[in-house]
């Protein structure tokens, strides 16, 4: 079942050194995304190599947001997270959302070169993270 595939590569994948922020039950937040975000799968050799979820439910603000990204370690640097990411910036545009935010740590130089490349702008110094925002 999906939910269980996202809670193991969730946890097999997680950790703040590699960029994700903590997450204080893993299975409360697999619940919350399942239940509230739109989240979209890549599938390697039959098991789920990586996920992106995204929250468009703030249509007052028509506002999306990225809660996560990750790709298991075994296809990193692959394009992978190239995809997720353009698919759920099209998702949106087709929406008609108007912006696109997400917090990245700020040690996290990889995702943060990802973003940047999407056309995301630091909008704000959170502490320990950027808050990020494209225009879509
Ligand atoms: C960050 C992450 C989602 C990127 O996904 P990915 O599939 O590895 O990345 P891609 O192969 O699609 O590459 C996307 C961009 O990331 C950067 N990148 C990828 N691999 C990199 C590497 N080894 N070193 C530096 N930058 C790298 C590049 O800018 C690359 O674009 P380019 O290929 O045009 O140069 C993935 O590495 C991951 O899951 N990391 C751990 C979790 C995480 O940090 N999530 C983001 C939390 S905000």
């Amino acid at each position: 079942m999906i939910r269980e595939d996202i809670k193991t590569l969730l946890a097999e994948n997680n950790s703040t050194e590699e960029g994700l922020i903590e997450l204080s039950d893993l299975n409360l937040y697999v619940d919350k995304i399942c239940r509230n975000a739109s989240v979209i799968c890549s599938y390697e050799e039959g098991k789920l190599s990586g996920l992106i979820a995204y929250y468009n439910n703030d249509t007052h603000n028509i506002l999306g947001y990225l809660t996560v990204l990750v790709i298991a370690r075994k296809y990193r640097s692959k394009g992978l997270g190239k995809i997720l990411l353009e698919s759920s910036l099209q998702d949106l545009k087709n929406k008609h959302f108007k912006k696109y935010r997400l917090e990245v740590l700020k040690q996290n130089k990889k995702a943060f070169k990802l973003y940047t490349k999407y056309g995301f702008v630091v909008l704000e110094d959170r502490g320990n993270v950027w808050l990020m925002e494209v225009d879509l």
